[in-house]
Parts: C-alpha cells; sequence; structure tokens
C-alpha cells in the first residue's frame, strides 16, 4: 500500500554515518532538493571534500548537528549504533530513519535479536523519536544511482509506527524519483532486514 500525499513538509536531512550507504542516502538527498548535514564519528573536517563532491545543498558537521535536522538517517555498522546516539540531546519527536542491517561485517554474519525486529531494538535507543525503517534493503551503488530505470521507478520500502513520520519519508523518497511503498508498522520491519525476503532485491515499479 502507498502512503498518499501529506501535506506535511520535511526540508532538511541529517545524516549520522558517511560510509557507503551515508554517501549514498546523501545523493538521494540531493535530488530530492533537500539541504543536508553528513556526520561521521571523526568529524566534519574528514568529510569536507565528499561534501563538497556532492553539491552545494550538502554540508560536513558534527554528529549532533546531523541530529538536529527535520529527517534523521542513522548509516552506521550495526555494532557502532549505541556508540553513535548514547550521547545525543532528546529526540522530541524527530524522525529518524534507521537505515542499518544487523550484520556483523566481514562475514554477513546476522545479530541474534531473538524474536525482535531490529528495528525495534534500534527504536529503544532513540527513546522519543519517531522511527521509520528505510533505505537498508538496496546495496548503496544501487541506492545512490538514477531511480528511473526502464520506464519506472525503482522501489523504496518503508514501515514505521507513526503515520506522519512515514509521510515524510515518503515524501523524501518519492521527491528523490523513489516509488515508495508503507510495509506498516514498525515491526512489519522484520521482513526488510537482513536476512530477508526484501533484502537486497531491486524491484522497479512500472506505470
Ligand atoms: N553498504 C551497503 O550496501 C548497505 C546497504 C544497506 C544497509 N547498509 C547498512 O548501513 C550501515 C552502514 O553501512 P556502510 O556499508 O555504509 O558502512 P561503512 O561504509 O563502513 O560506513 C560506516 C560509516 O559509519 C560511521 N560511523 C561509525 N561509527 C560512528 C559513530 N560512532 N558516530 C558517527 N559515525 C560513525 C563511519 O565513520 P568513521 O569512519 O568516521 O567512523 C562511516 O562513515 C550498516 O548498518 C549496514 O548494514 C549498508
Amino acid at each position: 500500500m502507498s502512503m498518499p500525499e501529506s501535506n506535511v513538509r520535511t526540508t532538511t536531512v541529517g545524516i549520522i554515518g558517511a560510509g557507503r550507504i551515508g554517501h549514498a542516502i546523501a545523493r538521494l538527498a540531493v535530488r530530492a532538493g533537500r539541504t543536508t548535514v553528513m556526520s561521521n564519528s571523526k568529524g566534519p573536517d574528514s568529510l569536507r571534500s565528499l561534501a563538497r563532491e556532492l553539491g552545494a545543498s550538502v554540508r560536513a558537521g558534527s554528529v549532533k548537528e546531523a541530529a538536529e535536522q527535520d529527517i534523521v538517517v542513522v548509516a552506521v555498522p550495526w555494532d557502532r549504533v549505541e556508540e553513535a546516539l548514547y550521547r545525543l540531546p532528546a529526540w522530541n519527536g524527530r524522525i529518524v530513519v534507521d537505515a542499518t542491517n544487523a550484520v556483523i561485517v566481514p562475514g554477513y554474519r546476522a545479530v541474534d535479536l531473538g524474536c525482535r525486529a531490529s528495528s525495534e531494538v534500534f527504536a529503544s535507543l532513540v527513546p522519543g523519536a519517531r522511527v521509520v525503517k528505510g533505505f537498508n534493503t538496496l546495496v548503496a551503488a544501487v541506492l545512490a544511482s538514477d531511480p528511473s530505470v526502464s520506464g519506472g521507478q525503482r522501489v523504496l520500502f518503508y514501515s514505521g509506527d507513526d503515520v506522519a513520520a512515514k509521510q515524510g519519508f515518503h515524501q523524501l523518497a518519492t521527491e528523490a524519483g523513489f516509488a515508495a511503498i508503507d510495509l506498516g508498522n514498525l515491526a512489519a520491519s522484520r521482513v526488510q532486514q537482513f536476512p530477508g525476503p526484501l533484502a537486497a532485491i531491486n524491484f522497479i515499479k512500472v506505470p
């Protein structure tokens, strides 16, 4: 089921983690015309040339600055998520997109989380945030590439418990040129996570 257009306007994007997937999400944000702050653990100086290369709407910032944007995307390795997030100020209802996969690299070994979806574990680390699971099913090179393919649009799946937060994600994805598809609540993100039926599958929605 696709989320209808709404009047929710989210303007800025903050990205925590500026590796392969963070870089791809920054490209997507540029396609959507969003002002974007990228961050990593080494600090803004290490990211200035990357930000310049991505375009005038992207700047390097601290993790705290990235976390202050309207939509915050977390794109760090699973074993660094807690350390990336624990010192940040209160989330106060901010939209936080979990782009992670609960895997240990190298080896792509899935982390055993018992019966919980990885995004439910993630949500417990960002109390007060409105969590959306998204951007995690496509490999970075595909996510960064032109979403208009074979006469159709590349599909991005998302899920979450907060309708307005999902509208914010939907708007970002569609303005970047993707076909965004709502899978339901955060517990449904299980099908998005790795390993899961949608992991690394590159769907195209044809008109
Ligand atoms: N690569 C893919 O195709 C892909 C696809 C879908 C989902 N994912 C998921 O996306 C996440 C990132 O994967 P990746 O491949 O992009 O990893 P990556 O290339 O290794 O990049 C990781 C980034 O996270 C940053 N980081 C690490 N610890 C941090 C901290 N404490 N605070 C702020 N930034 C921190 C690193 O910055 P420093 O170097 O400064 O530490 C680096 O910029 C993972 O959870 C992965 O499963 C990846």
